[in-house]
């Protein structure tokens, strides 16, 4: 079993602490651990936290009283958590459904198979008709962190702000407060940066630690080769520049994943914040006729608890549980919370706008240079230094951002990322959750030390889907469509179609055939009658091997105008409540040219400043 990193009475410790040396514990760990995962049920629902069935809708007599309730500790509720712990005298408490992460999910490397653990919620999608069809049932894949830290315990730990475009679009669309450069301070207050980048846009004295993996991926040095030569540059994509391409910025710390838990819950005040795991919120009490949020309903040990805010609410579920919280607590589409059996407290377009970055898996690239295979202990040793592939989430060495020339937006749409190998993981198949026809075709002629591959990210997808609850009851998982590649103007596929050629530009390179870099066949059943490489072939193989990356956000957005869907205000109130926010990705108003983790982080952070103002101190 490996170790559980725990908060003891908010203490953060190891519970077993013979860290750092012990090479034969962490090989014996990460097999077991690596045969759990693959055997692991994930769940499909949250049933789990109501073993007696009790009534949601009887409230309990007994509780208990604080200024600020906060609500999930991932991304933005751990920074949320941290940063209030930090005023004075306040009383805070944090609910989080899940608990303390482990030293397996700590290890970059085994990012994929950390999401067949108990911190992944597994949440899942309705059948797609134009995206996803090689996965299972046609259904994505919709992974989603469990625990403190929340989603960045799985994550791929990229640090991508997206384009400062992005944000002056938030302030253009009504969010005043908003443009890159009312965000950049709040960034490099978040951020201690080794990544020697641009001057004037990282900050060295923040918690989240920023830094390259140390591992030297021959393929990524192709890639990164191969660009300059096509006349691009190698930047800083969070400074001056975003177009271009770089190693990846990592939320690691010497090569160890950071979590959200690690660097901020960790550094919690406990003087004036309490931590509570295990608790699984069903319901934001809130007065109909004042439309006031008063507290949250939750259970733990199951029993229902409730806990009283004399200030306010704030939501850090995330942009698939967010959503679901307010409309069982009355705030959503009127017609679906009749639907549902849910009086309406106020009718808001909660759960529509859902945006995210669909993406191409389907390539393989064959070359011939190896990353030799080792032993577990090789890696082992490699990682208790600092270093090798176990450091590389996912395998992730590096990123790009491209522009498509259709794009009428001026910044990247398109993100390629460098994944070295190995591919052929055993826990491959279960993660992105193909069908064994898909994956056969996936995985064959694949060397598992020479094979790469590069996944396309629509950054700028067109496609939007939506989020309703399943029932009224809390524990289901609400129902989401993504309804990737099913813009009118095929928009979307148009724009992984033209990413198809640039790579395969850049495999007409020096520097790639330099490794003998070379498109591997990947013939699905389905694709074959088309003329292979034809754009036929190519519009096939993308809708059956599309799937997400995982960033979804915008289902309880940001704006002045909750009749043009804004649920929050630019200062993150829920539009008509009092005493309610949001922070967590589900307030974007749109998709970034990047990557939402740090952004959410810094989201978390201005809502901080704003609950400041409101108690007039000095942020
Ligand atoms: C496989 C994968 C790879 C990714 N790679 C990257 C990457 O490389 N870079 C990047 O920037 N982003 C990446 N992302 C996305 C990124 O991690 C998320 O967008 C981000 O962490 C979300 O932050 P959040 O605060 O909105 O929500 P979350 O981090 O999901 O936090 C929500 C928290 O609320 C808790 N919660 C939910 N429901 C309840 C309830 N009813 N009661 C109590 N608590 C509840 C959850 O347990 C969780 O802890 C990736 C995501 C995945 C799944
Ligand atoms: C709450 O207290 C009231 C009055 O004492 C009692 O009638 C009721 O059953 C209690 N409810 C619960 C859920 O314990
Ligand atoms: C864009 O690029 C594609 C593929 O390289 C090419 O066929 C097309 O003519 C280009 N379109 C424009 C508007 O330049
Ligand atoms: C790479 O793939 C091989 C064969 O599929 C597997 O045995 C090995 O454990 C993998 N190595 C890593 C580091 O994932
Ligand atoms: C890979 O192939 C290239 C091109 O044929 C060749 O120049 C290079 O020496 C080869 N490298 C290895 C390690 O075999």
């Amino acid at each position: 079993m490996a170790r559980v990193l725990v908060v003891l009475a908010c203490l953060w410790a190891c519970a077993n602490c013979k860290l750092n040396v012990d090479v034969d514990y962490f090989t014996k760990m990460l097999i077991q651990e690596q045969e759990e995962a693959l055997k692991y049920n994930l769940p499909i629902n949250a049933h789990s936290y109501n073993g007696y069935n009790l009534d949601p809708y009887s409230l309990p007599n007994g509780t208990e009283t604080y200024d600020y309730i906060i609500i999930g500790s991932g991304s933005g509720g751990s920074v949320v958590t941290q940063q209030l712990s930090e005023i004075d005298g306040i009383k805070g408490l944090l609910l989080e459904a899940g608990s303390h992460e482990d030293d397996f999910v700590d290890v970059p490397g085994m990012a994929f198979f950390a999401q067949g653990t108990k911190y992944n919620w597994n949440y899942g999608t309705v059948p797609q008709k134009k995206s996803c069809l090689g996965l299972k049932g046609k259904k994505c894949m919709l992974q989603r962190g469990k625990g403190f830290g929340g989603t960045t315990l799985i994550n791929g730990l990229v640090y991508s702000r997206g384009s400062p475009v992005d944000y002056d679009n938030w302030a253009a669309g009504g969010n005043p407060g908003w443009s890159y450069k009312d965000v950049l301070p709040v960034f490099k207050e978040l951020e201690n940066s080794h990544i020697n980048g641009d001057p004037g846009y990282h900050g060295t004295k923040g918690l989240m630690n920023v830094e390259y993996s140390k591992f030297d991926s021959p393929h990524l040095n192709a890639f990164l080769a191969s660009n300059v030569e096509l006349g691009r540059k190698e930047i800083d994509y969070n400074g001056r520049e975003q177009l271009g391409v770089s190693k990846a910025q990592l939320n690691t710390l010497n090569g160890r994943r950071l979590t959200t838990g690690k660097a901020f819950i960790s550094k919690v005040n406990c003087k004036n914040m309490k931590l509570s795991d295990n608790s699984y919120v069903t319901r934001i009490l809130i007065n109909p006729k004042t439309k006031t949020a008063f507290g949250v309903q939750y259970i733990k040990d199951n029993k229902f608890h409730v806990a009283l805010a004399k200030r306010e609410v704030i939501l850090s579920a995330g942009t698939v549980a967010s959503p679901q919280i307010l409309m069982l607590s009355g705030i959503g589409p009127q017609k679906h919370l009749k639907e549902m059996g849910i009086e309406t407290i106020n009718d808001l377009q909660v759960g529509d706008n859902y945006k995210d970055h669909p993406c191409f898996y389907g390539l393989n690239i064959l070359s011939n240079v190896s990353i030799p295979l080792k032993p577990m202990h090789g890696y082992v040793e490699d990682y208790l230094k600092g270093d090798g592939v176990l450091t590389l989430p996912g395998n992730n060495a590096g990123v790009g951002f491209f522009k498509t020339n259709f794009s009428k937006i001026p910044q990247a749409d398109i993100e390629i990322m460098l994944i070295s190998p190995n591919r052929s993981d055993a826990f491959f198949q279960k993660g992105f959750g193909f069908t064994d026809s898909s994956n056969k075709a996936l995985i064959e002629g694949v060397d598992p030390t020479k094979t790469f591959t590069m996944y396309i990210d629509v950054l700028k997808a067109k496609s939007t889907g939506y989020l309703r609850l399943k029932s009224k009851n809390p524990f289901d998982y609400p129902t989401v469509n993504t309804k990737f590649l099913e813009d009118d103007d095929d928009h979307d596929i148009k724009t992984i179609y033209y990413a198809i050629n640039l790579i395969l530009e850049m495999l007409e390179t020096k520097a790639m055939k330099a490794i003998d870099a070379k498109l591997g066949k990947v013939v699905l059943p389905e694709c074959k009658d088309f003329e292979y490489l034809s754009k036929d072939y190519w519009y096939c193989t993308i809708r059956y091997l599309s799937d997400s990356l995982y960033h979804p956000v915008g289902t309880c957005k940001m704006g002045p105008d909750p009749k043009k869907g804004a649920v929050v205000d630019n200062k993150l109130r829920v539009h008509g409540i009092k005493n309610l926010r949001v922070a967590d990705g589900s307030v974007f108003p749109d998709s970034l040219a990047g990557h939402p983790s740090n952004p959410i982080m810094m989201v978390a952070a201005k809502l901080v400043k704003f609950l400041k103002e409101d108690l007039k101190l000095k942020n």
